[in-house]
């Protein structure tokens, strides 16, 4: 079947990857895409904002399946519009993506379903939530309701801290996204994520992985879209795994089924795993990036098949492979990110570095200049992952392939995997 893939990250290029390596996808497409995916399929140029000109592409290319990486089409209902027009798309509906576009009707569904999290409150006017902050002391954590990239979480250490991030989140320092503010407990532990496939009825669980969002080793400095991952995260053991397939994403998918908006799609909870068991930090309706790129190389099973089956309804009767390996990935970032990346700048020795046994190189945000060379495009650039027996090991050999790129404007962490090594 004829395949078009929405997104331009280093988790559309991992998607990509395995897509392509399906029997059934005869030919791909991916809108934007990236120099990398461009090694797996057709880039083709489509403003995915506008819904109609992406179902006339499905219809003139005769595209049978739209598979979404990111969140926003998705918030904004890319899903609905393409199955309006008879078109299968893999992701939730627009109303089903609520689970990751407003986080207080996360935490409505959660309180509904049993689903352990944080308490919260939730707050239209500045005044009673920095007096519900006064009553609960701190350390307390203030969020944006809706979508903020990444920047709308302020874990306070102080009240004062929690006063000025309200201010801020009121002022419209986020935009709408500010207009409600939920507050919430501030739980302790160690962060995980959590991928399963949900169709609507039934979830079957994919693996686990853990993130570093901090963008300086130690995880010190600003938050970021995340630096680096691992999977499968120990501190998910199988045990754990069965208490957030049982007391997590289950009671999930049938309180959005009883709601009337089943979810449909990747389910990604973010984890904090405490002492009491896993509880959950927030949903993602997506898979994550840069955790999509360590989970892909470990995948066995045909992606195009299980992306099928989550639409269509049966994921329950997938045989879904894992390697027993484990994969990290590192990623490379431009000068100057997150603030203000510098784009522009040369990047060689992507190939020497994919010549080495096990590792593989995802594009993010790069651009092929007119000479045909790779250059910097983006704050996120490369995220370079590696197989290995342990953790240690995907670890080392990933770094390998880091030695090997030669670009003077990127850095990276240099500590990604230290909690589990
Ligand atoms: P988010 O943007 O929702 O992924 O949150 C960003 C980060 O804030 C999470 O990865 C956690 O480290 C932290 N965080 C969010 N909510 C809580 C909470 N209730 N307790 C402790 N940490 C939290
Ligand atoms: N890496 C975290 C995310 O994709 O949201």
């Amino acid at each position: 079947m004829k395949i078009l893939l929405i997104g331009s990250g280093g988790r559309e290029h991992a998607l990509a990857w395995k897509l392509s390596q399906s029997p059934r996808c005869e030919t791909l497409f991916i809108a934007p895409g990236n120099p990398g995916t461009a090694q797996c399929g057709t880039n083709v140029q489509l403003n995915v904002a506008d819904h109609q000109a992406v179902v006339d592409f499905c219809r003139l290319m005769g595209v049978g399946f739209v598979v979404v990486g990111p969140e926003a089409p998705l918030v904004a209902g890319i899903v609905d519009d393409l199955a309006a027009a008879g078109i299968k798309a893999f992701g939730p509906s627009r109303v089903a993506a609520q689970l990751e576009g407003s986080k207080a009707y996360t935490k409505e569904l959660c309180r509904e379903a049993g689903v352990p999290t944080a308490d919260f409150a939730r707050f239209t006017q500045p005044g009673p939530a920095k007096a519900h902050v006064r009553a609960q002391g701190a350390p307390i954590v203030v969020k944006a309701d809706g979508l903020a990239a990444g920047k709308g979480v302020v874990v306070a250490a102080t009240v004062e801290e929690a006063e000025a991030a309200i201010d801020m989140m009121f002022s419209g320092g986020l935009g709408a996204a500010g207009e409600e503010v939920v507050i919430e407990e501030c739980m302790v532990g160690e962060e995980a994520s959590f991928f399963a496939l949900v169709d609507g009825d039934a979830a079957l669980p994919l693996a686990s992985a853990q993130d570093h969002k901090r963008v300086g080793d130690g995880d010190t400095g600003p938050n970021t879209g995340g630096m680096g991952a691992y999977s499968p995260a120990p501190v998910v053991t199988d045990a754990v795994a069965a208490r957030v397939m049982a007391e997590i994403i289950e009671p999930t998918v049938a309180a959005m089924k009883r709601r009337g908006a089943p979810f449909r799609g990747v389910l990604f909870a973010g984890l904090m795993i405490t002492a009491d068991g896993p509880r959950l930090i927030e949903y993602n309706c997506r898979f994550g990036d840069p955790e999509c790129e360590a989970l892909m190389p470990r995948l066995q099973g045909d992606l195009v098949e299980a992306l099928l089956a989550t639409v269509e309804g049966g994921v329950s009767r997938l045989a879904l492979g894992w390697s027993p390996q484990a994969a990290l990935t590192v990623v490379m970032a431009a000068r100057g990110y997150p603030a203000k990346p510098e784009t522009g700048t040369p990047i060689r020795g992507v190939e020497d570095a994919e010549a080495l046994d096990g590792v593989q190189v995802f594009h993010a945000g790069t651009r092929q200049a007119p000479d045909g060379s790779l250059v910097a495009a983006g704050g996120r650039v490369l995220a370079v992952t590696a197989l290995g027996d342990s953790i240690a090991e995907a670890r080392k050999r990933a770094y390998e392939g880091v030695a090997r790129i030669d670009w003077p404007g990127g850095f990276n962490r240099t500590d990604i995997g230290w909690r589990a090594v």
